[in-house]
């Protein structure tokens, strides 16, 4: 299964670098929220691919949704086609392909590859996590004043700027620097592999964080809710780190719930 889903992000990160090269349509799900030919056409060259070796698995990919029925092994294939939609529309190079699997509601196995470094970061449960085959680890920053932090925002910022911007104003006090990327894969990524050593966000989607969530474990890191409780991947609310600051982490953010 691991060695599909490394195909599977390969062939559709060329599909995406072809597409960009190319020029694509692009149209508003929302006022903000983009979905491009290229996170379509990604998105069904992977579910094509994983059907024909896997019938009897579901699938839940962002712009298809769910498919199929829970066979016996109860396998979920979770995919974001393009996670960086508007990094890509606007020629940014920082999005990924995202493909992580799930069973039992716990990610077993991930892949996420970044076509324009051409990195892929894989991971299965139990076996460690790798980047272009080699073993990563987390950072081993363990004081929040020398760390590095990353977070993004969901498309209803607009709505609810008022609630994700403190969590800003305090990172931003209390560490060595805070940055938005624009893409919750490869922000997880930068967790696992020590480029990064927090990441925070509320309003992801099961397949913003399937694949990272396993990755990150395997890297030694730690994820939880943004309330310290056991992450779930169908809960919105998402705080990984390299495992040192998440106490830290976590009491900043408890410190904002007195202020209201
Ligand atoms: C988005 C990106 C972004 C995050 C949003 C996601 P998409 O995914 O990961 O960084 O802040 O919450 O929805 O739409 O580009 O696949
Ligand atoms: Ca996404
Ligand atoms: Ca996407």
């Amino acid at each position: 299964m691991i060695d599909l889903a490394i195909r599977a992000a390969r062939e559709a990160g060329a599909i995406l670098q072809d597409y960009a090269a190319r020029g694509f349509q692009i149209e508003n799900k929302g006022r903000i929220n983009l979905v491009t030919e290229a996170d379509l056409a990604s998105e069904r060259h992977i579910t094509q691919l994983i059907g024909s070796h896997f019938p009897s698995h579901r699938i839940l990919a962002e712009e298809g949704g769910a498919s199929g029925h829970p066979g016996e092994d109860n396998y979920v294939w979770i995919i974001d086609p393009l996670d960086g939609t508007t990094n890509y529309s606007h020629g940014f190079p920082c999005y990924a392909v995202s493909i992580g699997i799930e069973r039992h509601g716990k990610a077993v196995a991930g892949v996420i590859y970044d076509p324009t470094r051409d990195e892929l970061f894989a991971a299965e449960r139990g076996a460690g996590a790798t980047l272009n085959g080699n073993k990563i680890r987390v950072s081993a920053v363990d004081h929040l004043e020398r760390a590095l932090v990353v977070s993004g925002f969901p498309y209803d910022v607009r709505e609810r700027m008022e609630e994700y911007l403190p969590a800003w104003r305090e990172f931003l006090k209390h560490t060595q620097g805070a940055r938005r990327l624009g893409a919750a894969a490869i922000d997880m990524c930068c967790v696992a592999s020590g480029r990064m050593d927090g990441f925070w966000e509320n309003g992801l989607n099961p397949w913003d964080t399937a694949a990272g969530w396993v990755i990150i474990e395997e890297a030694g890191g730690r994820v939880t809710k943004l309330d310290g409780s056991p992450f779930d991947n169908y809960s919105a609310s998402l705080l990984c780190t390299n495992g040192a600051i998440h106490d830290q982490m976590l009491a900043v953010l408890a410190s904002l719930k007195n202020e209201r």
